[in-house]
C-alpha cells in the first residue's frame, strides 16, 4: 500500500506518542519528557524518552527513535504501512482502499519491496515444511532433536524438491521475475529460465534486529554440496552488519552475549534456554557486527567449533572485539565439535558451567601463541616471551597491564620485573602503537563523518530556536546539505520557517519509510547542543553559543563549497552559484553571528 502524505500527517497527528506509547512502555514523567525503560535493548535504567511537545520517542542508550509511526514499526515489527494501518484504526480513521500500480511500488521503496518478498517466501518455507510433502525435512529436525516449540519460534521451514515452486507461488503474488531475483531468491539462465535458488533444503529465515526477514539459510538433509546455501547480499542483507538470532538475543537479562559460528548452534541455545547466542551469517565475523553488538552488551563470549579453523576464526574474532571495546571471553568446548553438539551431549548444565569457566581472550591468545614455540628451546622461549610483551603493549590502562603481567608471569614462571622492561621497551620502540591510539580515543578524522557531523548539528542547532534560523539563513541553504537524507530534512525546515507554518519534527520522521532514516532524522531532533568538538555547549551563555555556531556554519558553508566545485561541470548556472557562495563564505568568516539578547545575563 502507498498513501500520501497528507494521509500520513493525519494520522500521525491524530495518535498522540505518549498516549500510544503508555500502552507499551510504562512511562513516569520527568520534566517535559516521559522516561521509562527501553523496549529495544536491555537496561535497567530507563534511557528512553517521549516526548509530547516534539511527538518523538528517542533512547539515550541504543539510540533507536523515531514518531510514533516508527514505534509501531519496531515494537509490533511491522512495515510502514501496517504501522500506518493500525494507527489509522486506532485513531478511527479510515484509509483510502487502492493497489499499488507500478510507480508506486517504487516510491513505496524497493526495500520494502524486498523485504516483502522475503516475508512472502519465508511464508511459504514454513507452510510446506508443515505440510504432507515437507516431512522429509521435519524428520530432518525432528532427528537433531529440535522441539515443535523451537521449530516454530525460529520459523524454520522447507523447500520443495522441485526447481520453480517458490517462484510460482511469488509470481502468483504478483511480484516481478527481476524483484524476485533481486530479492536473492531465484536465478535466470537459458536453459532453466526463472528458477528457485532454494530447494530441497531446510531453511533457515534470517531476520534482522526487528524481527524482519532478510535473507535465508538453506541446509542440505544429509550429505551434499554446500552444505548451506545463504541468500546472496542484497540492498536489504548486509552479512557483515546483522547476527543472526540478535532478534531474540536482544532482550535476554545477560550482560553477555554469546558469538557462535552456525545457525544450528544458535538454535540448540536457544532451546536450551541460552537466549542470548548469536552467529554470523556465514561469513567471517566483522566490525560491523562488533558494534551492532555492543549497543546491546558489554562481553562478549566466544563459543566457535573446537577445530584448528575454529580457534583461527576466534583469534580474528577477538582483535575485531578489541578494537570496539568489547570485552572477549572464549569458551572451551572440547571435547565436542561445537555448542550443538555440546550441548545434546552433556546437556544444559555443563554447558552453563563452561559459560562461567569461559577462558579470558588474552589467555586464549597466549595459549594458541605457545602452541607455536617449543619452550624448552632457550632462543624459542624468549621469542615466546617476547610476544607475550608485544600483546600486553596493546592495553592502553596502565592497571590493567600490570594485572596481565603479574597473571601471565604467574602462569608461565617468568620475573615480573623482566617482563615490565620488556614491555616498556616495546612500548618505548613504538612497535605497537595501533590499538593503543584506537583505545585512547586519539582516532585520526574521517573526513566524510566530520562534514556529516557538522550538518547534523547545524539542523539539531536551527531546530532547537527559530531565531538561529533567521539569524543564519543568508548564509545557508538546503543545498549546502551534501547528505542526502539531511538535505531532505533541511528542505522541509528551510520551507516552514519561511513559510511560517509551524515546523514540526515529527512529521519529517515520516520523510522516509527506511527505519534506519527514521531514526537518523528523530537523532536530529534529541541530541543536546554541541559544538564540532562534540563539547556541550552553555546554553545560557551567548558567546559560547555564537562562536560554536559560527565555527559549525563556516565548516558546513566550505564542505559545501568543495564538493560543488568539484561536481560543478560546465553549468552556467552551478558556476555562479559556486562564486556566489565563495563570496558568502568569505563574509561569513568576517562576520559575527548574533544572536538574540534574551538568554544574555548579567
Ligand atoms: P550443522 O552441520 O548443521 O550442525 O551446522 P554447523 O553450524 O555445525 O555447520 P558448520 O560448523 O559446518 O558451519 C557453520 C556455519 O558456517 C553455518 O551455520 C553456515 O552459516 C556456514 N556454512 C557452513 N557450510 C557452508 C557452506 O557450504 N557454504 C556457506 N556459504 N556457508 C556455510
Ligand atoms: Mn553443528
Amino acid at each position: 500500500m502507498y498513501y500520501p502524505d497528507e494521509i500520513i500527517e493525519e494520522v500521525r497527528s491524530k495518535n498522540d506518542i505518549v498516549d500510544v506509547i503508555s500502552g507499551y512502555v510504562r512511562l513516569q514523567k520527568k520534566g517535559a519528557n516521559y522516561v521509562g525503560l527501553c523496549p529495544f535493548h536491555n537496561e535497567k535504567t530507563g534511557s528512553f524518552s517521549v516526548s509530547r511537545s516534539k511527538q518523538m520517542f528517542y533512547c539515550f542508550g541504543c539510540h533507536e527513535g523515531g514518531n510514533v509511526i516508527t514505534f509501531i514499526m519496531k515494537y509490533e515489527n511491522a512495515t510502514f504501512s501496517e504501522a500506518l494501518e493500525k494507527l489509522a484504526e486506532r485513531a478511527s480513521i479510515t484509509l483510502p482502499k487502492y493497489e499499488l500500480s507500478e510507480e508506486q511500488k517504487r516510491k513505496a521503496g524497493k526495500k520494502n519491496l524486498l523485504l516483502e518478498i522475503n516475508k512472502e517466501a519465508a511464508r511459504y518455507f514454513y507452510y510446506q515444511l508443515r505440510g504432507n510433502s515437507g516431512k522429509h525435512g521435519m524428520d530432518y529436525f525432528l532427528k537433531r532433536q529440535l522441539s515443535e516449540e523451537t521449530i516454530n519460534a525460529f520459523g524454520l521451514g522447507f523447500a520443495l524438491p522441485f526447481g520453480d515452486d517458490l517462484v510460482k507461488y511469488l509470481k502468483s503474488k504478483d511480484y516481478k521475475d527481476a524483484d524476485i531475483i533481486e530479492a536473492g531468491l531465484a536465478s535466470f539462465d537459458e536453459k532453466r529460465g526463472l528458477h528457485d535458488k532454494f530447494w530441497n533444503r531446510v531453511m533457515f529465515p534470517i531476520q534482522d534486529i526487528n524481527h524482519r526477514v532478510i535473507g535465508f539459510g538453506g541446509r542440505v538433509m544429509g550429505e551434499g554440496e554446500p552444505k548451506y546455501l545463504n541468500s546472496p547480499e542484497t540492498p536489504v542483507f548486509d552479512k557483515s552488519r546483522n547476527l543472526f538470532g540478535l532478534n531474540f538475543a536482544r532482550s535476554s537479562k545477560k550482560d553477555y552475549l554469546i558469538l557462535c559460528e552456525g545457525y544450528m548452534d544458535v538454535i540448540a541455545m536457544h532451546q536450551a534456554g541460552f537466549k542470548e547466542a548469536v552467529a554470523s551469517l556465514g561469513t567471517a565475523f566483522t566490525s560491523g557486527q562488533a558494534n551492532l553488538l555492543k549497543r546491546f552488551c558489554n562481553s562478549v563470549i566466544l563459543s566457535y567449533d573446537s577445530d584448528g579453523a575454529g580457534t583461527s576464526a576466534a583469534l580474528r574474532a577477538i582483535g575485531i572485539l578489541r578494537e570496539v571495546d568489547l570485552n572477549a571471553k572464549v569458551l572451551d568446548l572440547k571435547p565436542y565439535k561445537d555448542p550443538d553438539e555440546f550441548i545434546k551431549n552433556l546437556g544444559r548444565e555443563a554447558f552453563e558451567e563452561r559459560i562461567n569457566t569461559a577462558k579470558n581472550s588474552f589467555f586464549f591468545e597466549t595459549e594458541v601463541l605457545e602452541k607455536g614455540f617449543d619452550l624448552k628451546d632457550p632462543q624459542e622461549k624468549t621469542s615466546f616471551y617476547r610476544e607475550i610483551a608485544k600483546k600486553i603493549c596493546g592495553f592502553a590502562d596502565e592497571v590493567e597491564r600490570n594485572n596481565y603481567i603479574d597473571a601471565v608471569c604467574e602462569r608461565y614462571n617468568i620475573s615480573a620485573d623482566a617482563m615490565k622492561k620488556m614491555v616498556i621497551s616495546y612500548a618505548a620502540s613504538g612497535i605497537v602503537r595501533p590499538e593503543q591510539t584506537i583505545k585512547s580515543g586519539v582516532k585520526k578524522a574521517d573526513p566524510a563523518e566530520g562534514r556529516k557531523q557538522a550538518q547534523r548539528l547545524l539542523i539539531t542547532w536551527m531546530s532547537e530556536e527559530r531565531d538561529i534560523f533567521d539569524r543564519i539563513s543568508e548564509y545557508i541553504s538546503p543545498s549546502d546539505f551534501t547528505e542526502e537524507l539531511y538535505r531532505r530534512v533541511a528542505e522541509r525546515m528551510f520551507d516552514s520557517f519561511n513559510s511560517g507554518t509551524p515546523f514540526e519534527a515529527a512529521s519529517l520522521v515520516s520523510l522516509t519509510q527506511d527505519e534506519d532514516e527514521q531514526k537518523e532524522i528523530a537523532r536530529l531532533f534529541n541530541t543536546k547542543l554541541t559544538g564540532l568538538n562534540g563539547l556541550p555547549v552553555e546554553i545560557d551563555d551567548v558567546r559560547d553559543k555564537e562562536k560554536a555556531l559560527h565555527d559549525i556554519l563556516i565548516s558546513v558553508k566550505t564542505a559545501s563549497l568543495e564538493y560543488h566545485s568539484q561536481n560543478i561541470g560546465s553549468d552556467p548556472d552551478a558556476i555562479k552559484k559556486v562564486l556566489e557562495d565563495k563570496k558568502l563564505l568569505d563574509d561569513l568568516k568576517k562576520t559575527k553571528i548574533k544572536l538574540g539578547g534574551d538568554n544574555r545575563h548579567g
